[in-house]
């Protein structure tokens, strides 16, 4: 069912820095940032040859990521994302097998335009999990 890793997102207490770190450091390729308000972040994208790397820094009051921020100051691995090429079969399939579905388990529209669903890191080995459907 697991498909490839789409990307990996990082929690980040500073945009400017982790964007420099991933540029400069590195020598990556990478976005400038985008605002994606209706996530309640501010992303940068690594283009890596083999997947994205994600760097997400709150935006407004009910970010999703400020409380992992509060517990991981100086940032931190988020999330997974997995691609998979039927989100309903693989949610299902996922349930039937014992995984539990965030939120009310209807697929949303991702950072990408593309349905995802999240999955309990506790039926993951400790990983928040993103399925996207591409
Ligand atoms: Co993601």
């Amino acid at each position: 069912m697991i498909g490839k890793l789409n990307h990996v997102a990082i929690a980040v207490p500073d945009l400017k820095a982790a964007a420099w770190t991933y540029r400069e450091r590195l020598g990556a390729r990478v976005s400038v940032p985008q605002a994606e308000p209706d996530h309640g972040v501010t992303v940068v994208f690594v283009e890596l040859p083999n997947a994205k790397i994600e760097l997400l820094h709150p935006l407004g009051a009910n970010s999703p990521i400020a409380k992992f921020l509060e517990r991981n100051p100086d940032g931190g691995m988020h999330h997974l994302c997995y691609e998979v090429e039927d989100i309903i079969a693989a949610r299902d399939q996922l349930k039937a097998k014992g995984a539990r579905v965030l939120g009310d388990g209807e697929p949303k529209i991702g950072a990408h335009g593309k349905p995802v669903l999240f999955l309990h890191p506790k039926d993951f080995a400790g990983t928040l999990i993103e399925i996207e459907q591409v």
